[in-house]
Protein backbone atom coordinates (compact mmCIF):
# COMPACT_ATOMS: atom_id res chain seq x y z
CA UNK A 1 0.00 0.00 0.00
CA UNK A 2 1.66 3.44 -1.09
CA UNK A 3 0.91 5.67 1.48
CA UNK A 4 1.58 3.03 4.43
CA UNK A 5 4.27 4.36 6.55
CA UNK A 6 6.26 2.37 9.63
CA UNK A 7 6.25 4.67 12.23
CA UNK A 8 9.76 4.32 14.40
CA UNK A 9 7.43 5.55 17.28
CA UNK A 10 7.14 1.87 18.63
CA UNK A 11 9.03 2.56 21.80
CA UNK A 12 6.67 5.32 22.66
CA UNK A 13 4.02 2.29 23.15
CA UNK A 14 3.26 0.08 25.91
CA UNK A 15 5.31 -3.32 25.61
CA UNK A 16 4.09 -5.40 22.85
CA UNK A 17 1.55 -2.84 20.88
CA UNK A 18 2.20 -2.18 17.41
CA UNK A 19 1.41 1.16 15.21
CA UNK A 20 0.57 1.53 11.80
CA UNK A 21 0.89 5.17 10.55
CA UNK A 22 -1.55 5.79 7.70
CA UNK A 23 -1.68 9.96 5.45
CA UNK A 24 -5.08 8.66 4.44
CA UNK A 25 -7.73 5.56 4.96
CA UNK A 26 -11.97 5.43 4.59
CA UNK A 27 -11.99 4.98 8.83
CA UNK A 28 -9.15 3.63 10.80
CA UNK A 29 -12.05 1.15 12.08
CA UNK A 30 -12.51 -0.27 9.13
CA UNK A 31 -8.86 -0.34 8.07
CA UNK A 32 -8.15 -2.88 11.37
CA UNK A 33 -10.76 -5.09 10.74
CA UNK A 34 -9.60 -5.41 7.04
CA UNK A 35 -6.08 -6.11 8.84
CA UNK A 36 -7.30 -9.09 10.94
CA UNK A 37 -5.27 -11.39 9.20
CA UNK A 38 -2.22 -9.48 8.12
CA UNK A 39 -1.90 -7.69 11.31
CA UNK A 40 -3.06 -9.90 14.26
CA UNK A 41 -3.22 -10.12 17.65
CA UNK A 42 -4.28 -7.81 20.56
CA UNK A 43 -3.02 -3.89 20.76
CA UNK A 44 -2.86 -3.35 17.17
CA UNK A 45 -2.90 0.03 16.64
CA UNK A 46 -3.87 2.05 13.54
CA UNK A 47 -3.36 5.79 13.37
CA UNK A 48 -4.44 8.06 10.34
CA UNK A 49 -3.37 11.79 9.10
CA UNK A 50 -6.56 11.96 7.45
CA UNK A 51 -10.30 10.10 6.69
CA UNK A 52 -12.34 10.55 4.06
CA UNK A 53 -15.00 8.21 5.81
CA UNK A 54 -14.90 8.63 9.34
CA UNK A 55 -17.57 7.26 11.15
CA UNK A 56 -19.36 8.67 14.65
CA UNK A 57 -21.68 7.13 17.23
CA UNK A 58 -25.36 6.34 16.04
CA UNK A 59 -24.81 6.11 12.13
CA UNK A 60 -23.35 9.50 12.00
CA UNK A 61 -20.27 10.84 10.28
CA UNK A 62 -17.26 12.32 12.00
CA UNK A 63 -15.11 14.95 10.37
CA UNK A 64 -11.38 13.75 9.60
CA UNK A 65 -9.26 16.76 8.98
CA UNK A 66 -5.69 16.24 9.02
CA UNK A 67 -4.01 17.37 12.02
CA UNK A 68 -6.66 15.79 14.25
CA UNK A 69 -6.25 12.14 15.34
CA UNK A 70 -7.57 9.40 14.43
CA UNK A 71 -6.94 6.01 16.11
CA UNK A 72 -8.07 2.37 16.53
CA UNK A 73 -7.10 0.11 18.33
CA UNK A 74 -7.82 -3.67 18.18
CA UNK A 75 -8.31 -5.46 21.94
CA UNK A 76 -9.53 -8.46 22.97
CA UNK A 77 -12.62 -9.31 24.26
CA UNK A 78 -12.73 -11.05 27.48
CA UNK A 79 -14.88 -13.95 28.68
CA UNK A 80 -17.86 -11.24 29.73
CA UNK A 81 -18.21 -10.83 26.32
CA UNK A 82 -20.62 -8.06 25.71
CA UNK A 83 -20.13 -6.77 28.61
CA UNK A 84 -16.83 -5.86 27.61
CA UNK A 85 -17.85 -3.32 25.24
CA UNK A 86 -19.97 -1.24 27.58
CA UNK A 87 -17.02 -1.42 29.96
CA UNK A 88 -13.74 -0.46 27.24
CA UNK A 89 -16.31 2.24 26.27
CA UNK A 90 -16.23 3.98 29.84
CA UNK A 91 -12.24 2.41 30.22
CA UNK A 92 -11.11 4.30 26.60
CA UNK A 93 -12.81 7.78 27.62
CA UNK A 94 -11.01 7.89 31.11
CA UNK A 95 -8.05 6.88 29.24
CA UNK A 96 -8.63 10.11 27.45
CA UNK A 97 -8.79 11.77 30.35
CA UNK A 98 -6.14 10.51 31.83
CA UNK A 99 -4.08 11.32 28.89
CA UNK A 100 -5.12 15.06 28.32
CA UNK A 101 -4.26 15.51 32.51
CA UNK A 102 -1.01 14.02 31.88
CA UNK A 103 -0.10 16.53 28.91
CA UNK A 104 -1.90 19.30 30.52
CA UNK A 105 -2.15 19.18 34.55
CA UNK A 106 -4.15 22.25 34.88
CA UNK A 107 -6.87 21.11 31.83
CA UNK A 108 -10.32 21.47 33.33
CA UNK A 109 -11.08 17.87 31.69
CA UNK A 110 -14.46 15.90 32.38
CA UNK A 111 -16.43 12.90 31.33
CA UNK A 112 -20.35 12.68 29.51
CA UNK A 113 -22.23 9.86 29.24
CA UNK A 114 -21.41 7.81 27.18
CA UNK A 115 -17.80 8.19 26.42
CA UNK A 116 -17.17 11.86 25.71
CA UNK A 117 -14.40 13.74 27.17
CA UNK A 118 -15.20 17.52 27.55
CA UNK A 119 -12.23 20.46 28.14
CA UNK A 120 -13.75 23.11 29.55
CA UNK A 121 -17.40 21.99 29.15
CA UNK A 122 -16.95 20.87 25.41
CA UNK A 123 -16.41 18.07 23.57
CA UNK A 124 -12.90 17.56 22.43
CA UNK A 125 -13.13 13.87 21.65
CA UNK A 126 -15.39 10.93 20.48
CA UNK A 127 -15.07 7.04 20.64
CA UNK A 128 -16.65 4.50 18.74
CA UNK A 129 -16.70 0.72 19.50
CA UNK A 130 -17.34 -2.24 16.86
CA UNK A 131 -17.37 -5.63 17.74
CA UNK A 132 -14.94 -7.64 15.49
CA UNK A 133 -15.57 -11.02 16.90
CA UNK A 134 -13.53 -12.44 18.86
CA UNK A 135 -12.34 -8.85 19.08
CA UNK A 136 -13.25 -5.37 20.15
CA UNK A 137 -12.35 -2.34 17.90
CA UNK A 138 -11.85 0.74 19.97
CA UNK A 139 -12.12 4.00 17.73
CA UNK A 140 -11.09 7.22 19.21
CA UNK A 141 -11.14 10.87 17.80
CA UNK A 142 -9.35 13.67 19.15
CA UNK A 143 -10.02 17.68 17.93
CA UNK A 144 -6.55 18.36 18.27
CA UNK A 145 -5.84 20.85 15.75
CA UNK A 146 -9.81 21.70 14.38
CA UNK A 147 -13.25 21.20 15.63
CA UNK A 148 -15.98 20.19 13.59
CA UNK A 149 -17.65 22.50 11.12
CA UNK A 150 -20.86 20.90 12.01
CA UNK A 151 -22.14 19.31 15.40
CA UNK A 152 -24.77 17.01 14.66
CA UNK A 153 -26.27 17.55 18.42
CA UNK A 154 -25.45 20.86 18.78
CA UNK A 155 -23.51 20.36 21.52
CA UNK A 156 -20.34 22.68 21.94
CA UNK A 157 -16.91 21.59 20.46
CA UNK A 158 -13.62 22.61 20.59
CA UNK A 159 -10.12 21.55 20.02
CA UNK A 160 -7.08 20.83 22.09
CA UNK A 161 -5.39 23.77 20.33
CA UNK A 162 -8.32 26.10 20.59
CA UNK A 163 -7.81 25.19 24.82
CA UNK A 164 -3.63 26.39 24.32
CA UNK A 165 -2.51 22.76 24.06
CA UNK A 166 -0.07 21.89 21.24
CA UNK A 167 0.80 18.10 21.23
CA UNK A 168 0.78 16.44 17.44
CA UNK A 169 -1.93 13.69 16.63
CA UNK A 170 1.09 11.34 17.19
CA UNK A 171 1.99 12.49 20.86
CA UNK A 172 -1.47 12.36 21.71
CA UNK A 173 -1.95 8.77 20.43
CA UNK A 174 1.29 7.68 22.79
CA UNK A 175 -0.07 9.36 25.68
CA UNK A 176 -3.86 7.81 24.85
CA UNK A 177 -1.93 4.27 24.43
CA UNK A 178 -0.26 4.18 27.73
CA UNK A 179 -3.09 5.49 29.80
CA UNK A 180 -5.13 2.70 28.25
CA UNK A 181 -2.63 0.01 28.82
CA UNK A 182 -3.02 1.23 32.61
CA UNK A 183 -6.59 1.28 32.31
CA UNK A 184 -7.08 -2.12 30.80
CA UNK A 185 -4.55 -3.52 33.54
CA UNK A 186 -6.62 -1.99 35.88
CA UNK A 187 -10.16 -3.47 34.79
CA UNK A 188 -8.46 -6.90 33.75
CA UNK A 189 -7.23 -7.60 37.94
CA UNK A 190 -9.83 -5.95 39.84
CA UNK A 191 -13.18 -5.24 37.25
CA UNK A 192 -15.82 -2.51 36.51
CA UNK A 193 -16.25 -1.36 40.25
CA UNK A 194 -12.88 1.11 40.02
CA UNK A 195 -13.44 2.14 36.53
CA UNK A 196 -16.86 2.63 37.33
CA UNK A 197 -15.91 4.44 40.66
CA UNK A 198 -13.21 6.42 38.79
CA UNK A 199 -15.76 7.40 35.32
CA UNK A 200 -18.55 8.87 38.19
CA UNK A 201 -15.57 11.23 40.06
CA UNK A 202 -15.19 12.72 36.69
CA UNK A 203 -18.48 12.85 35.43
CA UNK A 204 -20.09 15.86 34.40
CA UNK A 205 -24.05 16.71 35.77
CA UNK A 206 -24.20 13.74 37.93
CA UNK A 207 -26.86 14.99 40.57
CA UNK A 208 -28.10 17.72 38.43
CA UNK A 209 -31.05 18.03 35.81
CA UNK A 210 -30.35 16.03 32.57
CA UNK A 211 -32.18 15.69 28.75
CA UNK A 212 -31.69 11.81 26.93
CA UNK A 213 -32.70 12.07 23.72
CA UNK A 214 -33.12 8.74 22.94
CA UNK A 215 -32.88 6.88 19.52
CA UNK A 216 -36.83 6.33 18.57
CA UNK A 217 -36.94 10.39 19.06
CA UNK A 218 -38.22 10.39 22.26
CA UNK A 219 -36.58 12.03 25.07
CA UNK A 220 -36.49 11.57 28.90
CA UNK A 221 -35.48 14.48 31.67
CA UNK A 222 -34.61 13.22 35.21
CA UNK A 223 -31.90 13.67 37.33
CA UNK A 224 -28.77 11.97 36.69
CA UNK A 225 -28.60 9.61 39.71
CA UNK A 226 -25.89 6.93 38.83
CA UNK A 227 -23.83 4.97 36.39
CA UNK A 228 -25.35 1.72 36.98
CA UNK A 229 -23.14 -2.14 36.89
CA UNK A 230 -23.84 -2.23 33.34
CA UNK A 231 -22.65 1.59 32.12
CA UNK A 232 -26.44 2.31 31.78
CA UNK A 233 -27.45 6.03 32.66
CA UNK A 234 -29.57 6.38 35.44
CA UNK A 235 -32.00 9.15 35.47
CA UNK A 236 -35.09 9.64 38.56
CA UNK A 237 -37.98 11.86 37.90
CA UNK A 238 -41.80 11.59 38.45
CA UNK A 239 -42.17 8.77 36.46
CA UNK A 240 -39.73 7.00 38.70
CA UNK A 241 -36.16 5.17 37.45
CA UNK A 242 -35.06 5.27 33.78
CA UNK A 243 -32.33 2.68 32.46
CA UNK A 244 -30.60 4.53 29.28
CA UNK A 245 -28.12 2.69 27.57
CA UNK A 246 -27.83 4.55 23.85
CA UNK A 247 -29.03 8.36 23.96
CA UNK A 248 -27.58 11.54 23.36
CA UNK A 249 -27.33 13.83 26.78
CA UNK A 250 -27.16 17.20 27.33
CA UNK A 251 -27.24 18.90 31.00
CA UNK A 252 -30.12 20.73 31.86
C1 LIG B 1 -18.63 10.01 18.23
O1 LIG B 1 -19.59 10.10 17.45
O2 LIG B 1 -18.52 10.75 19.22
C2 LIG B 1 -17.58 8.94 18.00
C3 LIG B 1 -16.57 9.35 16.96
C4 LIG B 1 -15.47 8.33 16.74
C5 LIG B 1 -14.51 8.76 15.65
C6 LIG B 1 -13.33 7.83 15.54
S1 LIG B 1 -12.06 8.52 14.52
C7 LIG B 1 -11.21 7.00 14.53
C8 LIG B 1 -12.26 5.91 14.38
N1 LIG B 1 -12.57 5.70 12.98
C9 LIG B 1 -13.82 6.05 12.68
O3 LIG B 1 -14.34 5.97 11.54
N2 LIG B 1 -14.44 6.49 13.79
C10 LIG B 1 -13.58 6.45 14.95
Amino acid sequence: MPNMIRTHRDEALPKGWRLVFLRETDSTNEEIKRRRNSDPGEGFVIVAGSQTAGRGRRGRSWESPEGNLFLSIRLRQSAQGVADSASLSFIAALALLDAFSSMAPALDVALKWPNDVLVSGAKVSGILLETDTPWIIVGVGVNVLHRPQVTPTNYPVTSLAEQGISFSALDVASFFCHALYGRLRQWREEGFVPIRQAWKSKACGLGGSMVANLPDGSSVCGIFSDLDADGALVLHNEAGQHRILAADVFFG
